[in-house]
């Protein structure tokens, strides 16, 4: 996998400080059970194990109950090496959780990437060739999946159309144009600091449509790279996803997962 090109001094910042409310546990998504341990502590796992970074950033949901034990354990493990690990607090906004850790890296950090916890399964080989095309010189690169559905544009519809169907296509998007993103994404620390400094200057609206980091950083015109990521990093949002990531840990099928 390696390029052979000398990698950046590394840091992982994992977002973990969203309520999942759309889980309906009625606890963060972080502390969730999946395969009879956090979600959080499959992510965190993942990233160490990828063996990309110096440092895990992790941004905890104010409320930690079931995560503290099974950190703290986790930071046992590592303390014979491996990377520097540091807990900081999150945001209410993913946007806000990333500054905070932004905040949290330790000196000498010359790149990020900027992984959701949700992503908790998401494959090694993906951090590899993340951090790959950095070395190769991206400033900003994400992993991108290939849309298998056919998407169009909808609007509202009103009057005597709305008895009709509630929604009018519009249009349909190129679909081989298009792809799903994904996390771990990676930027120069440089990068990523401008992005976000710039991002205090956008309104209440435009904040909330930002949902992930590169947006960010095409807004500033500076060029974002894809690499493959792979359909095994579903973020875990829903009761399905859930189902799903159980049956790729443990069912018949998830031992056969073959997927590059
Ligand atoms: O809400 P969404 O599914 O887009 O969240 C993606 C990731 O961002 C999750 O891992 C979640 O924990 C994190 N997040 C966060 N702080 C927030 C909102 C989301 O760290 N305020």
């Amino acid at each position: 996998m390696n390029n052979g090109l000398p990698r950046p001094v590394t840091a992982v910042i994992l977002v973990a400080a969203g309520s999942g409310e759309r889980l309906g546990y009625g606890m963060p998504k972080a502390a969730v059970p999946l395969g009879g341990e956090p979600i959080l502590m499959h992510a965190l796992r993942g990233v160490v194990a990828s063996g990309v970074c110096s440092q895990v950033c992790v941004v905890l949901p104010a409320d930690t109950d079931g995560l503290q034990g099974p950190l703290e354990e986790f930071r046992q493990e590592l303390a014979d090496g491996g990377p520097v690990l540091t807990l900081v607090g999150g945001g209410a906004t993913r946007a806000e959780s990333v500054r905070a850790g932004i905040e949290g890296l330790i000196e000498g950090i010359e790149a990020v990437l900027v992984h959701d916890a949700a992503r908790a399964l998401t494959p090694e080989y993906v951090f590899h060739r993340v951090v790959d095309s950095l070395a190769a010189g991206a400033v900003a690169v994400i992993p991108a999946v290939p849309v298998v559905d056919t998407v169009k544009t909808v609007t509202r519809t009103s009057g005597d159309d709305s008895a009709i169907a509630p929604e009018l296509v519009t249009g349909t998007a190129p679909r081989e144009e298009l792809r799903s993103v994904q996390t771990p994404q990676g930027f120069r620390l440089s990068t990523l600091l401008q992005a976000h400094q710039s991002a205090s200057r956008l309104d209440e609206a435009q904040a909330a449509a930002v949902t992930d980091d590169a947006m960010l950083v095409e807004l500033l015109g500076v060029p974002v790279h894809a690499v493959h990521g792979s359909t095994q990093s579903l973020k875990i949002t829903t009761p399905l996803d859930l189902i799903i990531a159980e049956g790729l840990l443990e069912g018949p099928l998830g031992i056969r997962w073959v997927e590059g």
